[in-house]
């Protein structure tokens, strides 16, 4: 591999060429790990949240929609355990000054370093136990009953990225960093005046329970739906747009009566896998996950993952990792209670199928917005080698295959040449479409170029108008992904791409 750029830095640079996310105040030399979504993305991100929202809420009777307030009541966090259970373990090396993750630096090491580490803990490993499902989340779990208190040299922990003498890092002990953002509300900057960026959409609908529920008169079982912005002081980012600082959640936190969650966590499973295959997804890089008993939140009680096979995620043995695209948790009725018992306010409400009083379980499910969007992008870049216009031999074409119901631009109109009345018709066209269909009209550079560039943009269809148009109102559409081209009757070009879409 050598020098060869990674399939993720090709995807960043494609994605500021084109258009789709910047770096966050990148003129002032970045901001870590933030990033900003120009034109093209802000219609990607836009057509997954429009496709959740759709197929999560408007077509369903039993979930109606919310959206809280990013900033809440700074007791939400500490009812929902946020306070004081929200922190990861955090190591220094020493010598490169690098901080990281211990359960994501763990991952990345050889299986019999993660098992030495294990044994010197006094923890039993099995063959066959995973250290990413099992061994590390007990070491973790170690780790912070005994205060953080552990020596992690001469255990032969590399550091990724470090090369020569500082390779096998000199660690501190872990230490706990908290993930929340705190912020301060009105002028003064002391303790009784902190309050929190929201870490999860989710506490916004828990606390909301009550009110949602009654007004929409809702009887079990029922959802209630969100997106919006989360943050959290993550210490290691990275991986464009895997782990951010800020970014959007897609969450529905479904009520059920409290005997039948087992049934609700495995209908909500399934149902999320299939939405991302639904978008079009590669399904042999698509997987669900149960959770092992040790990697379990402190608030549930049995959760699945949907995963993704990122190209990033590669284990230390070469083989291919998974990362998480989204949780789908059985969080039982650790929040209202919580809420309740803090709040001192009755969140249970009369069923009257049961005749009695119900403090209702939940089953959530929990997307990333941001992380749906980096999926596609990697899934769909597509690099093939085709017969160059110009000089016959062959070049690179990079193309994003996205689902035509989620590319940016759905049609693009080209007159061949800017003369001889093509531009008139190309716009007009342009104009036409646009009620219907995210159109876009490009008159520069070579007819070859501008086909290049709607691939890069994941533009599923060019229109091209050239001297025939004028003859006989016909147009050429090409097909992205095959690049052939088909003669279609200028006015019919609406009912074509709309067939061609699905409907
Ligand atoms: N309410 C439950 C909850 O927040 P989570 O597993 O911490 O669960 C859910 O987060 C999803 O939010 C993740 O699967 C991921 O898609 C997204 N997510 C979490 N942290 C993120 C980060 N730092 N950057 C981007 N996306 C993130």
């Amino acid at each position: 591999m050598g020098n060869q750029p990674s399939l993720m830095d090709k995807l960043t640079s494609l994605a500021k060429r084109r258009g789709f996310v910047f770096q966050s105040s990148e003129i002032y030399g970045g901001l870590g790990s933030t990033w900003d979504y120009g034109p093209l993305g802000v219609e990607l991100k836009r057509n997954v949240k429009n496709r959740w929202w759709r197929d999560m809420v408007t077509a369903r009777e039993d979930v109606v929609g919310m959206d809280a307030a990013i900033l809440m009541h700074p007791k939400v966090w500490e009812a929902s355990g946020h306070v004081e259970q929200f922190h990861d373990l955090m190591v220094e090396n020493k010598l490169t000054n690098r901080r990281h993750r211990l359960d994501q630096l763990l991952a990345g090491q050889g299986q019999e370093v993660v098992a030495g580490l294990a044994t010197a803990l006094g923890i039993k490993v099995q063959a066959g136990d995973s250290p990413v499902d099992v061994t590390i989340p007990r070491i973790m779990a170690a780790i912070a009953e005994r205060g953080g208190d552990v020596e992690l040299n001469g255990h032969g922990i590399l550091d990724p990225g470090a090369s020569g003498k500082f390779k096998e890092g000199d660690w501190t002990v872990p230490r706990e960093f908290a993930l929340m953002f705190k912020t301060h509300i009105g002028p003064t900057e002391d303790e009784a005046s902190v309050t929190y960026l929201r870490p999860e959409t989710a506490q916004g609908i828990f606390v909301n329970f009550l009110n949602v529920q009654s007004t929409a008169r809702a009887k079990l079982p029922f959802g209630i739906a969100q997106m919006g912005k989360a943050f959290r002081n993550e210490i290691t980012t990275g991986n464009f747009l895997f782990r951010t600082r800020e970014f959007e959640q897609m969450e529905l936190e479904y009520f059920v009566r409290p005997d039948e969650t087992t049934k609700w966590l495995e209908y909500w499973a399934d149902l999320r896998l299939n939405w991302y295959l639904a978008l079009g997804i590669t399904a042999s890089k698509l997987r669900l996950r149960p959770h092992s008993a040790e990697e379990l939140a402190h608030y549930s009680k049995a959760c699945y993952d949907v995963e993704y096979q990122f190209p990033f995620m590669q284990q230390a043995d070469g083989s291919p990792g998974w990362g998480e695209l989204e949780g789908i948790a059985d969080r039982g009725t650790y929040d209202l209670s919580r809420h309740q018992e803090a709040s001192g306010k009755k969140l249970a409400f009369f069923d009257p199928e049961l005749n009695q009083s119900v403090l209702p379980a939940v089953v959530e499910t929990s997307a990333g917005v941001d992380r749906t969007v980096l999926t596609l992008l990697a899934d769909a870049y597509h690099e093939e080698q085709v017969p160059s216009a110009s000089s016959g031999q062959s070049e690179t074409r990079v193309v994003l295959r996205l689902a035509p119901a989620l590319a940016p631009i759905t049609v693009a109109v080209f007159p061949l040449v800017n003369k001889d009345g093509m531009p008139e018709l190309a716009r007009k066209l342009v104009d036409d479409l646009r009620g219907d269909f995210a159109a876009f009209y490009d008159a520069g550079g070579s007819i070859g170029r501008r086909y290049r560039r709607q691939d890069e943009a994941g533009t599923p269809f060019g229109v091209t108008i050239d001297g025939q148009t004028t003859e006989d109102q016909t147009v050429t559409v090409r097909d992205r992904d095959s690049m052939a081209q088909e003669r279609v009757a200028l006015e019919q070009v609406a009912g074509y791409v709309r067939e061609k879409m699905g409907g």
